[in-house]
Formats: C-alpha cells, sequence, structure tokens
C-alpha cells in the first residue's frame, strides 16, 4: 500500500468524498458513478429486503413445522399405529406396500422385520423436523430431513393415488424443498437465547482460544467452533424430541382413554375384545361413527326358533336403522366391521379395512358412503362396497350374514 493510499485510509468518510470529487472535477478524469436517489434507498432497502423473503416463508415454515410436530406426536398416542398388525397399524401399512410401492424390496427388507421400530423412528423423527423447523435450529438439515421423510411417504403411502396431485405427500416435499433452499432468512429464530449464541464459538471453543492464546499456540480451526454448534443444536433438538414423545407418549392414552379403548375394541388389535356390555357404544368418531355393540363372543350362537340360525349374534334389527350402521369385530380376522340396512331393505356387512392401506373407514350418513379418513378412499355400501373415490380400486371384504325375521336377531355366518 503506498503512503498516499495509507493517508487517504486515514481520513475520515467526508474527507473522502472531497477527494473523490476533486478527482472527478479535473479534466480528463474518469467519471466516478454517483447512486440516484432510488439506486441509495434500493441498497439501503437490501438487507430489507432478504428479510421479506424470511417473512414470505414463515407461513410455510409455520405449517409444515406444526403439521410434522403433530403427526409424529400423533402416531406415538395412536393406540393402533404402533403395531404389527392390525387396522390402521405401521404392519398393516407395510404389508399394504409390499403389493404398491415400488419401495416394496426394502419395505421387505428394512420395514417388515421392525415395523414398531420403524414407526416409532418416523414419528421421533417428524418430532425433530418440527421442532427444527419452528425454532430454526439447524434448519436447513431439519428441511432436507422432511423433505427425505415426505419423498419416502409418497413413494409408500401415496404411491398408489391416481393421478399423482391427488396425493398429499408430493406438495409436502416440495414445500420442504423449498424451506431447505430458503433457510430461515435469519427470521424468528432462538438462536439469540442459546449459551453459545452471543459469541461466533462454543463456551468450549472460547477455553480452547483462550487456552492457546496463553500458550502461544495457533488458535483452533474455526470449523470446529462450527461442528461443535451443530452437535450440541442436533442434541438441543433430540433432546426436546425426546422429552415431548415421552410426554405424549404418557399424557396421549390418558386423554385418549376412550377413544383408546373404542378402538381397542373396532380395531381388533388390542385383544381386549372380552369384557362384553350388554349396551351398544359408539366409536371415537361422532357424526361418523359407527355404532358397535359389545365385542360379541366368538362362540357360534345356538340355532334360532326357525332352526335356520348358526353363526355368530352381531346384532339387532331392531337397533338397525339406514343412517346407523352396527359395528362389530369379525371373530374370524379380528377386523373392525359393520353391518349396514340399506334403503331397499336389505342388510349387508362389510369389513371396514380400508383396501388402501388398512385404515379403518367410518360410514358417513350424509351420503350414506363408507370413507376412509386416511387418503379418502370411498366405497359405495348399496354396490358392493365398490371403491368409487381414492387411492383404491379393490372393494371392501364382503361379509356373510343371516336376518332372523321372527327374532330380529343378525348374525355372521362363515359363507
Ligand atoms: Fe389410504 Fe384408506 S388407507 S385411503
Amino acid at each position: 500500500m503506498s503512503q498516499r493510499d495509507r493517508a487517504q485510509r486515514r481520513r475520515s468518510p467526508r474527507d473522502a468524498e472531497y477527494v473523490a470529487r476533486d478527482r472527478s472535477s479535473r479534466p480528463g478524469a474518469p467519471q466516478e458513478h454517483t447512486p440516484s436517489a432510488d439506486e441509495g434507498k434500493a441498497w439501503i432497502e437490501a438487507p430489507s429486503r432478504q428479510g421479506v423473503s424470511g417473512i414470505a416463508l414463515v407461513p410455510l415454515r409455520i405449517f409444515l413445522g406444526v403439521t410434522f410436530l403433530y403427526a409424529g406426536l400423533d402416531k406415538l398416542v395412536d393406540p393402533a399405529f404402533l403395531r404389527d398388525a392390525g387396522p390402521g397399524s405401521i404392519g398393516a401399512q407395510m404389508a399394504a406396500f409390499v403389493h404398491t410401492s415400488p419401495l416394496a424390496p426394502l419395505v421387505i427388507v428394512f420395514g417388515q422385520p421392525f415395523p414398531i421400530a420403524v414407526g416409532a423412528g418416523i414419528a421421533l423423527l417428524e418430532i425433530a423436523v418440527g421442532i427444527g423447523t419452528l425454532t430454526g435450529l439447524l434448519f436447513r438439515a431439519c428441511a432436507a430431513a422432511g423433505a427425505a421423510l415426505a419423498i419416502l411417504f409418497w413413494l409408500t403411502a401415496s404411491w398408489a393415488i391416481k393421478p399423482y396431485y391427488y396425493g398429499p405427500d408430493l406438495p409436502f416435499a416440495i414445500g420442504w424443498i423449498t424451506l431447505a433452499l430458503a433457510g430461515t432468512g435469519g427470521m424468528f429464530t432462538v438462536h439469540a437465547w442459546l449459551p453459545w449464541s452471543g459469541s461466533a464459538a462454543t463456551p468450549h471453543e472460547q477455553r480452547q482460544r483462550r487456552l492457546a492464546a496463553a500458550r502461544g499456540r495457533p488458535m483452533p480451526d474455526a470449523d470446529d467452533g462450527v461442528t461443535r454448534r451443530a452437535v450440541l443444536e442436533a442434541g438441543l433438538i433430540g433432546a426436546t424430541a425426546l422429552v415431548l414423545a415421552s410426554l405424549g407418549a404418557v399424557v396421549g392414552p390418558i386423554v385418549r382413554g376412550r377413544d383408546a379403548s373404542a378402538v381397542g375394541s373396532s380395531s381388533g388389535t388390542s385383544g381386549g375384545l372380552s369384557g362384553a356390555s350388554a349396551a351398544p357404544v359408539t366409536t371415537a368418531d361422532a357424526g361418523t361413527a359407527v355404532t358397535t355393540p359389545a365385542p360379541t363372543s366368538s362362540a357360534v350362537a345356538p340355532a334360532g326358533p326357525t332352526g335356520q340360525t348358526a353363526g355368530t349374534p352381531i346384532g339387532s334389527l331392531t337397533h338397525l336403522r339406514p343412517d346407523r350402521p352396527i359395528g362389530f369385530t369379525d371373530p374370524t380376522t379380528g377386523d373392525p366391521s359393520a353391518v349396514l340396512l340399506l334403503p331397499n331393505g336389505k342388510v349387508v356387512a362389510y369389513d371396514l379395512t380400508c383396501t388402501h392401506a388398512g385404515c379403518t373407514v367410518e360410514y358417513d350418513p350424509s351420503s350414506g358412503l363408507l370413507i376412509c379418513p386416511c387418503h379418502g378412499a370411498t366405497f359405495d355400501p348399496t354396490h358392493g362396497a365398490r371403491a368409487i373415490a381414492g387411492p383404491t380400486d379393490q372393494p371392501l371384504a364382503a361379509l356373510s350374514v343371516h336376518v332372523d325375521r321372527t327374532t330380529g336377531q343378525i348374525s355372521l355366518t362363515s359363507s
């Protein structure tokens, strides 16, 4: 650096401005560009424009973060999900993926042998991704993990949905990829509250640097600090996810106690099918619920007065109304099932296990259809429960019933 340059650097900005004006006013001197008022304003506003892009992504960030947090907790508290078989269970879903997913070989090798571990792992990862997205901790890594999960869901649970844009997981994946590319824009993160946030270095790194300075050794590599901060943030996210998951696992069954027992009786997966009570009970979702009589014994009923009926009693014609099916557990499969009175007076029964991925379909009184709450498969009970909408073209399994017109008893028969 020349002496002249050094002198100019010592001058105040105002001095430098005078020098610049003086130089440009000399004849033949190259004219320096003086920013216009608008250009200056644009330059001044540049940082806030970056901020605006961060704000623009906040709704997407909140939606994806809250949704994944909720989805992870919901999986842990759902009494039907973390099971290796049964309607709505991760085991049943994997069994369906084997027939529908392009990842079937991976599902067979890595998923089916450990369904509960895989289900719990996915739930924990969803919770961690939700926490990272909402807090801004390891934001891009969490968004990338969210994208990977959404793509996994798309290739398994949503793969059979046609056309593809009816499936929810692909748009989720695109949203996550957008967040992973954009980052937080510095908006709404908890970094300012972290113990190591006031410095570019973690407390451990600061100690290392003080020690290195005192001993006259070279400073530790700055990348070390970045790695440590990433590890600390990952630890914080992981610990919070575990605490939330434990809380969910403990509090969930208490909060959903009634629902859990109802699902247990209707799904037939909990083994809690004994202990019948005489009064019918109603499954979880009011309005679309199927009335479930107390679980019946699988013992074959004695022949009726006419001597024609031999089967498992599942309800009475006097309780069956066109808008109110009676639910029961199929003693052969343990699946939730329902008997319905059709508008033409015919009595039919179906296994309520969705032929897409094993969720339990529900009766919609307003339409008279059976609708799956998971991905919207819709079945028409008046036409053999054929699929009329959604990601499956397979009808629900029909069950054979006999109605004793003398006593009104409806029985499940073997054929
Ligand atoms: Fe997917 Fe029923 S499980 S539509």
